[in-house]
């Protein structure tokens, strides 16, 4: 069932779980991410960064997919689709194209600048019962060419944001999108905790969901985030699963070079991963 994430992640704050957001590259990310949701009867967001949305031949082309692929496989537990990390541009795009989500990245303009245009999206996609995530303080590390300094919120700027009504709000607490370096300093659950009590019942966004350690994870969750974003962890599982197929010369025997039997064991890695992160985020049973 397609939805905008706003009632998920109102349900997931005040039960203190978080709904994953997986991103989604091709048809087999798209059916193994739907297949696991359903499979452990938990909601799911479906993240779209613009690279991918370009990759997939438009938002169009992705929105489409989703919602036959919702229909066809009989998906009963709630699924938004949505925009990562959108431009003002980009999110209108994803609106039109019938995305029910958008996040709308304003953390790269001074704050005055990130309120005005959070506005006008929030104005467009609550009209059509669309939901939106903000962001302040941009996310550190690099993701499709969109390059994070890695700053830590204000809580105060948190709290400006939050109060435009928008659905639900990403603030970067030293998170950074793809692996951690080996000197990283964990999360900041002092700025977490004050960005908390200064937004209230605001469900808060966790990107660079990918080796985070567990205890972390359930910290930030306690401490009042909603939705934890994972990207590179599938996209390592599926490289190390196709790699392993290769390399054991399985695509040289028989019909091994078949693209349904090539990309099986990436599928199944794809869904293993996914499956591990809704039993750690709480969001199992949780549709
Ligand atoms: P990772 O790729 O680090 O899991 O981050 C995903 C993310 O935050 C998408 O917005």
């Amino acid at each position: 069932m397609l939805v905008s994430a706003k009632e998920m992640l109102v349900k997931a704050k005040a039960g203190k779980y978080a709904v994953g957001q997986f991103n989604i590259n091709n048809l087999e990310w798209t059916k193994a991410i739907l297949q696991t949701s359903q499979e452990n009867n938990s909601p799911v967001i479906l993240g779209v960064s613009e690279g991918a949305g370009k990759y997939m031949c438009g938002f169009k082309t992705v929105a489409d997919m989703v919602k036959a692929m919702i229909d066809s496989l009989g998906i009963t537990v709630p699924v938004a689709i949505h925009l990562d990390h959108g431009s003002y541009e980009g999110a209108k795009k994803a609106i039109e194209a019938g995305f029910s989500s958008v996040m709308f990245d304003g953390s790269k303009y001074a704050i005055d600048e990130n309120i005005e245009k959070t506005k006008e999206i929030i104005s467009i996609a609550h009209g059509k019962g669309i939901s939106v995530e903000a962001e302040v303080g941009a996310i550190g590390g690099e993701e499709d060419g969109v390059i994070g300094g890695g700053e830590v919120a204000d809580p105060d700027e948190c709290k400006l944001i939050a109060d435009l009504g928008v659905d639900m709000l990403a603030a970067g607490i030293g998170n950074i999108h793809g692996k951690y370096p080996a000197n990283w300093a964990g999360l900041n659950f002092d700025v977490l905790a004050q960005i908390q009590e200064k937004t209230g019942i605001m469900p808060l966004v966790l990107h660079g969901g990918t080796g985070i350690p567990a205890d972390m994870i359930k910290k930030a969750i306690s401490l009042g985030v909603s939705k934890i974003n994972v990207n590179t962890e599938c996209q390592l599982a599926f490289a190390d699963a196709t790699r392993k197929y290769i390399e054991a010369g399985k695509d040289l025997e028989g019909k091994g070079f078949d693209p349904r039997k090539l990309l099986a064991p990436g599928f199944e890695a794809i869904k293993a991963t996914v499956k591990e992160k809704m039993e750690l985020f709480g969001s199992v049973d949780k549709a």
